[in-house]
């Protein structure tokens, strides 16, 4: 038998413990599957005394995980600290540049700082795998990058966010407000303390960033994203949205135009028939639109210990069955040289079908207004629904408006103009519609 994969784990909280106790419990069977032994001889975190559920002494302890990137007796570095610079990302860097294969969970160091630690693996000659990083445990990495050679990808997008799911689930199915729904899920720890980076989009365009240059060949341009949260969402849209045959879904698009590329993370409506509008909770899911395959979806676990270590545990093992002198895969599915600028496509031309929501004052020629400023955009209305906007305000009305395909451009203008009418009591509510199956 082949000799022992030797693997340093830098990082043992949720995820780093979790790859540690499936290595050791299913050790047997990765064996069998690899052909040789995968053993964890070397560790690192920030506390050695902490007590993290399994027996890691026979690892050597490193205090500096960049020491351990470069000195330690492994073949492996696996980097579960977190974060876009620090540690993560010197002790990476410093593996790569030792000629050691490194995997990592981590989509803010890859968001940041990947196609530069690409072209040093691909320099070297090992493997940068990244599985985790992207929709915890669905296997889409892979997926794109092996699985779909020849196909020309016109469209990704998906639920890459379990917070956010989680939220706009419950506040459907409950008709809780967003405030309550983010205080239990913070409750449940299902949301963090500071929960910002979720639910404003963040997290969601990291991931996004690396699904575009694997879809598209370009280079992550994680600070070119479009980028709105869901925290202005209200029972409003989601009741109005599920009466127009509508969910409303936290999506990351990437999509391939005549313009350049558009990337973006906002609320999303989506047909209540379609497959990813009933992906709830927790779960993630991603779908991949090619020339050659069509549309299809991925669906599962996007974060948790032992979710994310079944990505990780892929990704190691993926190496110990790799033989020496064989051709690794590009790390982003084209050599990192090779990678295009991304050139991207202005939001304004943006091309799709919008939901407006206004609040109005009542009155007489308010609608009729509304109605000319849409014309005056050349803006095409599938419906348009005037409804009271409840018993408390009844001076005030509803105005509902789904547009047929417009551009981004017409709306804001239309919307801009209608602002400026005087005829708006509650700033309105925009909310894009995306195609899906
Ligand atoms: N949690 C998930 O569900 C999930 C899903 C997908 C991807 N990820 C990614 O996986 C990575 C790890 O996430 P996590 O949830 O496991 O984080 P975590 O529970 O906070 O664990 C981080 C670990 O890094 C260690 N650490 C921090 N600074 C260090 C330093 N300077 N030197 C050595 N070790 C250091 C910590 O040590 P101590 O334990 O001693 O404090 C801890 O063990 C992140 O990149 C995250 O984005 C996580």
């Amino acid at each position: 038998m082949a000799e022992a994969l030797r693997v340093g784990i830098a990082g043992l909280g949720t995820v780093g413990a979790s790859v540690a106790r499936v290595l050791r419990d299913k050790a047997a069977e990765l064996t069998r599957q690899c052909g040789r032994d995968i053993v964890v001889t070397a560790v690192s975190a920030r506390d050695a005394k902490r007590d993290r559920g399994i027996d890691l002494s026979a690892a050597k302890w490193f205090d500096d995980p960049v020491k351990l990137a470069e000195k330690a007796d492994i073949d492996v570095f696996v980097e579960l600290i977190g974060g876009d610079e620090g540690p993560a990302r010197q002790s990476v860097k410093a593996a790569l540049e030792a000629g050691r294969h490194v995997v990592t969970a981590n989509k803010a160091l890859l968001a940041k700082h990947g196609v530069a630690l690409a072209e040093i693996a691909e320099k070297k000659g090992v493997l940068l795998n990244y599985e985790a990083a992207v929709a915890g445990g669905i296997p889409v990495i892979k997926t794109m990058r092996e699985a779909m050679a020849g196909n020309a990808v016109t469209r990704v997008f998906g639920i890459l966010n379990g917070t956010c799911n989680y939220i706009l689930t419950r506040m459907e199915a409950e008709g809780i407000s967003f405030d309550a729904c983010l205080k239990d899920a913070q409750r449940l720890g299902y949301a963090e303390a500071d929960p910002t980076f979720d639910i404003e989009g963040h997290d969601t365009a990291h991931k996004l960033s690396i699904l575009t240059s694997l879809a598209f060949g370009t280079r992550i341009a994680a600070n070119d994203i479009y980028m709105e949260g869901i925290s202005n969402i209200t029972q409003a849209d989601i009741r109005a949205a599920g009466d127009l045959g509508y969910r409303i879904k936290l999506l990351g698009v990437a999509q391939r135009t005549d313009s350049g590329i558009e990337q973006r993370v906002h609320p999303t409506m989506v047909p209540t028939a379609s497959v990813i509008a009933q992906v709830h909770g927790v779960i993630n899911a991603v779908a991949i639109e090619t020339d050659i395959l069509g549309e299809l979806l991925l669906s599962g676990p996007g974060a948790g210990g032992n979710a994310t270590a079944s990505a990780v545990i892929g990704d190691i093992a993926d190496i110990a069955k790799s033989r020496p002198g064989f051709q690794h895969a590009p790390v982003f599915g084209w050599p990192a040289k090779e990678l295009k600028p991304y050139k991207k496509a202005r939001m304004r031309s943006h091309a799709g079908g919008y939901f407006i929501r206004l609040t109005v004052h009542d009155r007489t020629g308010v609608f009729a207004a509304i109605a000319k400023r849409m014309a005056d955009n050349d803006i095409s209305l599938e419906s348009i629904v005037q409804q009271a906007a409840g018993p408390e305000t009844q001076a005030q009305k509803t105005v509902i408006l789904v547009t047929h395909e417009t551009t981004e451009a017409a709306v804001r203008k239309a919307v801009e103009g209608i602002t400026k009418d005087g005829h708006l009591t509650d700033k309105p509510q925009v909310i894009r519609i995306e195609r899906a199956e």
